[in-house]
């Protein structure tokens, strides 16, 4: 049964009535430009065939409630326990109940109606693994609540909506690339976002080339502790650069000759980690020619790069997204391979020759296999449309 079938029988069980509406949101998967988003820099995401599915009706009820298929719960919470993160009956919400009450939070804080729903949703993103499926929830419910709710935000609003739910509600310092690219997909393009003026255009791959996803099935914390302290070392790598570049705003504003002139004014650590980022944005500002030129063999050089730079410099890589990407990279018809989003494990993300694309995808996953006794899942994946409205 596909998703959409299976939330929706959920949803009659448990309700009692057929669903008014369905929705989808998609996870994404980033090309080039990673850990750059919250400095400002620029990011190469798809939308991808993933989704977070939701089953939605208005209710009279005082309470949203909401049932989460993946982890067989239910929750219910209404505007006056959202800001306490409780529950209709006091008991704390569940963890993954926090994405959705996020965004309830956030809304409200922006004076918009909330009105309660009774839902129940499911995923095919994998969570912890890099693919954003946290902003896919985030986005799928943003748009829930704007079918019920008598209100239109633009795309890129509700994205900046979900990344504020997710910042101060769900305590995760992530930048606005994962719900950019769940609102704002194209089918079979890749989106490019300056994420200092939210301006983006959409960029092709040729026909003949193949976006593979490969998931080291080693999944990352749930903790966002590693994460929140590598956006610090770049805020304070900011601050140290300000003594000699005072006009800088954040590591976009700092080329890489004025990096190299003042590294060594920097903390080894603090000097790593900004290192990345400032010549991540410089990959990321040659990736626009060479993909309008349609020079993938140069683009897929820029993703190599990318993953020895998050492996030794901001070190966000783990032994099997290394021994995946290798792999990767020895095989015929492979122009690139790198990890994709946060990392501490996940999936990597490969640019592969279309008519080598399943004969690629067999061979990785048997090596890796033999490597690291783990089975992998391994996709062809293609770039979707963002959250949409579909009943
Ligand atoms: C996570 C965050 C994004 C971005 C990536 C790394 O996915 O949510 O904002 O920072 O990590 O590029």
């Amino acid at each position: 049964m596909n998703l959409i079938d299976r939330i929706s029988a959920i949803y009659r069980e448990t309700f009692g009535y057929a669903p008014a509406h369905i929705a989808r949101a998609p996870g994404r998967v980033n090309l080039l430009g990673e850990h750059v988003d919250y400095n400002d820099g620029f990011v190469l995401p798809a939308a991808i065939d993933r989704a977070t599915y939701i089953a939605f009706s208005p209710t009279n009820a005082r309470h949203s409630t909401l049932v989460a298929v993946d982890f067989n719960q239910r929750a219910s919470f209404s505007p006056d326990s959202v800001p306490t993160k409780t529950q209709a009956d006091s008991s704390p919400l569940p963890d993954w109940a926090h994405y959705p009450a996020g965004v309830m939070w956030a809304l409200m804080e922006e004076g918009l109606p909330v009105p309660s729903m009774n839902a129940v949703f499911a995923s095919d993103v994998p969570r912890g693994a890099g693919l954003s499926s946290s902003a896919s929830v985030e986005m799928a419910f943003l748009l829930a609540w704007q079918t019920l709710g008598g209100w239109t935000l633009p795309p890129m609003r509700r994205a900046l909506l979900g990344q504020k739910a997710e910042n101060r509600y769900v305590g995760v310092n992530c930048g606005i690339m994962d719900q950019f690219a769940s609102a704002c997909g194209v089918e079979n393009k890749l989106l490019l976002l300056d994420c200092r003026s939210l301006e983006w255009k959409t960029l092709s791959l040729p026909q003949d080339v193949s976006i593979v996803i490969a998931d080291t099935a080693v999944r990352r914390k749930l903790t966002s502790g590693e994460y929140n302290q590598r956006r610090a070392a770049c805020e304070a790598a900011v601050r140290l650069l300000q003594r000699d570049l005072p006009h800088i705003r954040a590591l976009r504003d700092v080329s890489v000759e004025e990096f190299n002139r003042l590294a060594g004014k920097l903390p080894a650590e603090i000097e790593k980690r900004a290192r990345h980022v400032v010549e991540e944005i410089e990959r990321t500002r040659q990736a626009e020619a060479l993909l309008e030129a349609g020079n993938v063999r140069a683009f897929g050089r820029l993703m190599n790069e990318c993953h020895v730079s998050l492996r030794d410099l901001y070190e966000v890589s783990c032994p099997e997204l290394n021994a995946m990407v290798s792999i990767a990279q020895s095989l015929e018809g492979c122009y690139g391979a790198r990890l994709t989003g946060a990392g501490f494990g996940g999936c990597t993300v490969n640019l592969v020759t279309r008519e080598k694309a399943h004969e690629f995808s067999r061979a990785l996953a048997e090596r890796y296999e033999a490597e690291t006794n783990l089975h992998p899942e391994i996709y062809i994946s293609h770039a979707s449309n963002g959250a949409e409205l579909l009943k």
